[in-house]
């Protein structure tokens, strides 16, 4: 149920109605870093809201703005055998380092920016962004 809402807000992002609805923003107030791994995690979907802005930003040029990957380039995002293998942790050095593809498109480090542009944080909530699509859960 809880991922159903999920779907919805991040659907809502998608349609620019985020501003309009509440989607996340209740959880706000009691945002805290991902230490608990109870079954209750409201930061989650704020961050998740958060890394679909961030996405938009950094890695959309690339992978689409609806993350499913563009022709010759980064590929999509939402389906990804890669994503759904990777722990987020790693999925966060995954992004920092970037991958070299010999004869191929690169991913680069970051996307291309820089540490200030996107700091580690940002990185996290592209990843708890792209976990929610079903397709990348383990
Ligand atoms: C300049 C273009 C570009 C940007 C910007 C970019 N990527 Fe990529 N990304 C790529 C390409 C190209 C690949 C595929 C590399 C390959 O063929 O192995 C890729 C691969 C990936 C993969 C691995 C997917 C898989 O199934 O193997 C992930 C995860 C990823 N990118 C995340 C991100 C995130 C998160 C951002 C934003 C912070 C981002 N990328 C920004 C071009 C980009």
């Amino acid at each position: 149920m809880k991922q159903m809402l999920t779907a919805v807000c991040l659907a809502a992002m998608v349609g620019g109605l985020a501003m309009v609805g509440g989607c996340g923003g209740g959880d706000e107030g009691s945002s805290t870093p991902t230490s608990t791994s109870s079954a209750k995690k409201p930061s989650v979907n704020a961050m998740a809201v958060k890394g679909a802005l961030v996405f938009k930003k950094t890695c959309a040029s690339c992978h689409g703005a609806d993350g499913k990957g563009m022709p010759n380039n980064g590929p999509d995002l939402t389906a990804s055998q890669f994503v759904k293998d990777t722990s987020d942790e790693d999925l966060l050095t995954y992004v920092q380092v970037g991958r070299e593809v010999p004869g191929g498109v690169p991913m680069p480090p970051r996307g291309g920016f820089t540490e200030e542009m996107l700091p580690d944080e940002d990185i996290m909530k592209v990843i708890a962004y792209l976990r929610n699509f079903p397709g990348n859960q383990p």
